[in-house]
């Protein structure tokens, strides 16, 4: 029912032209892979690029952040329009680097996911706590909070395509991943939170992926709890060889 999504966050990493030549050697490497989503989150001067290279593959991109206004005196900034006018499908909203260096608000992902709504734009929200938040205890009310944020005024009807990424900051570029039932048990909490907020029929079909160190070797794990749908990843997203690895998880048994 709920399709997985394997996605890459390419960060600032890669020009056009690596973009390119990452694609030449992936696109086969997933062809005809249907079983899950395979989506890539490449930097603004490449997402164009890569957008017309990906046309009728089974490779979707989309922007790693946007701004939620369609136009105005914001210098640096990218509109919902302009990715739309782009043919941009999806966009990664509050990613905790996003957070943390640009100063995004819960406040800021709110509007922002209902600016991706208003464009009919497949909005990734990344939630996730911090080292100290969990080791005081705090995972559980930080992960609420940040949902009932962003989806603070949002019509249940718009949320279809919603998708939430679990993305503990403590796990993000560390090597350390959270274990898979540490993820279980987070997007248990997410999806009762998401639920809380629009309903819980719509929130079982809420997609929840995890993202922190994800690599080849730790995919099948936490892929085969119930409540993880998919992946969000970075640093092993850059090489080819390595993401087409972790897209073809192999589930045990
Ligand atoms: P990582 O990054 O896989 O390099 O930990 C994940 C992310 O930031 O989305």
């Amino acid at each position: 029912m709920r399709k997985p999504v394997i996605a890459g966050n390419w960060k600032m990493y890669k020009t056009p032209k690596e973009s390119l030549a990452f694609l030449e050697a992936f696109l086969p490497m997933v062809e005809g892979h249907d079983r899950d989503e395979i989506g890539l989150f490449p930097t603004m001067s490449s997402l164009g690029y890569v957008l017309d290279r990906i046309e009728h593959t089974n490779v979707f991109a989309g922007a790693q952040t946007m701004h939620w206004m369609n136009e105005g005196p914001y210098t640096g900034q990218t509109s919902p329009t302009m990715l739309a006018s782009i043919r941009c499908t999806h966009v990664l909203l509050g990613h905790s680097e996003r957070r943390i260096y640009a100063h995004e608000t819960d406040d800021m992902v709110n509007w922002k996911l209902k600016a991706a709504i208003a464009h009919d734009l497949t909005p990734i929200v990344c939630v996730g706590e911090t080292l100290d938040k969990r080791q005081t205890g705090l995972t559980e009310a930080v992960l609420r909070w940040q949902i009932a944020c962003a989806l603070n005024g949002v019509e249940p009807e718009g949320t279809g395509k919603m998708i939430i990424a679990y993305e503990p900051v403590w796990a993000i570029g560390t090597g350390s991943t959270a274990t898979p039932t540490q993820v279980e048990e987070a997007h248990k909490i997410i999806r009762r939170e998401v639920g809380e907020r629009i309903g819980h029929e719509r929130a079982a079909e809420t997609r929840i992926i995890y993202g922190g160190s994800v690599k080849p070797e730790n995919t099948a794990m936490l892929m085969a709890q119930p409540d993880i749908d998919g992946a969000l990843v970075g640093g092993a997203s850059l090489a080819p060889e390595t993401f087409a690895g972790i897209v073809k998880y192999q589930l045990p048994g």
